[in-house]
């Protein structure tokens, strides 16, 4: 079973032209047994999460009852980038599993709407935001060290409460980000290819071999985002997660969700108001939004 589809080009080398369309369902297929395998393991084997006490005692009635996580605008981000992303999904897949219909035009629109919410995103978070919560820290790979060594039965100190993002979120995002970059990046050039409203259409920009790595490229991106995107939907729904994804929706989560799961010396409260409360005004453990 070959991966990439081949073709014959004027000069009679072979070359490959696309991925093979049934990559789709190896990727789909692969989300589907993580799902599953993940839920069996959390049903049945895994045991009550243990965190390390907190160094410095955190006195809940400082905290607000809501704790403010995202901002409108990242979740803005958020749900554009989503509603993007969906559409690319559909518009690239269907037409390669039967459904037929006249992609391209949703395509690179949905396309376009991606790459520029990217852009912004990057730039919200590089400038605005807390860049490095996103990255893993010294904190997260001593404790993943500490989890394993816990789940194989040997001894170790329990790891300590989160900061912002768990290091599963953090591997995520990495995880997104190469696909999701690849697919961009390969899919503007390929905006090249075609009639778009951004510039002329030039076919010849790269040689013919450039433009096939590129398509394979794109195509080898898709698929993995088809797994990637399936995993982030399930944890999104599952129970234990729900606070977090409330709080893509609504922006906030609850004290005791917080004081259970985070750590507040990692991740101080952010100031719920619209009048930022400055560092020197801030109780301890406080800090403005981003
Ligand atoms: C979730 C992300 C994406 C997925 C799953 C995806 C998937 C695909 C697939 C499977 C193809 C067909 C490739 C082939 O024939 O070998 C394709 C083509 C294409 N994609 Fe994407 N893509 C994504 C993101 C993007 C983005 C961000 C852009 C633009 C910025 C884009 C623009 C294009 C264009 C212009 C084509 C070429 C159409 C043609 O040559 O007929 N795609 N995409």
């Amino acid at each position: 079973m070959d991966p990439l589809q081949w073709a014959i080009d004027p000069w009679e080398k072979i070359v490959p032209i696309h991925i093979a369309w049934f990559l789709i369902w190896v990727a789909a297929i692969a989300g589907l047994l993580f799902v599953i395998v993940h839920a069996i393991f959390v049903r049945y084997f895994a045991r009550p999460r243990q965190f390390e006490p907190d160094a410095a005692p955190v006195v809940p009635a400082q905290i607000p009852e809501r704790v403010p996580r995202h901002s409108l605008t990242a979740r803005a981000f958020h749900w554009i980038m989503a509603a993007s992303m969906f559409t690319l999904l559909f518009t690239a897949f269907l037409p390669k599993v039967g459904f037929q219909f006249d992609w391209v035009t949703y395509h690179w629109i949905a396309g376009s709407v991606l790459t520029f919410s990217i852009l912004f995103h990057i730039i919200h978070a590089s400038f605005f935001m807390d860049f490095w919560s996103i990255w893993p820290d010294k904190i997260d790979l001593r404790d993943a060290g500490r989890r394993i060594l816990r789940f194989m039965g040997n001894s170790a100190p329990p790891p300590d409460k989160f900061a912002k993002y768990p290091l599963e979120n953090k591997l995520y995002h990495a995880a997104i980000m190469a696909a999701g970059l690849s697919a961009i990046v390969t899919g503007v050039f390929m905006m090249f290819r075609v009639r778009t409203i951004f510039f002329p259409r030039n076919p010849y920009l790269f040689s013919d071999m450039t433009w096939c790595m590129m398509y394979v490229l794109h195509g080898l991106a898709g698929v993995g985002l088809i797994a990637l995107i399936m995993v982030h939907v399930y944890f999104g729904l599952r129970p234990e997660k729900r606070a977090i994804t409330k709080s893509m929706i609504f922006g906030s989560m609850s004290r005791d969700f917080y004081l259970k799961e985070h750590d507040p010396q990692r991740w101080p409260v952010e100031s719920p108001t619209s009048s930022p409360v400055s560092k020197e005004e801030a109780p301890e453990g406080l800090r403005d939004a981003g």
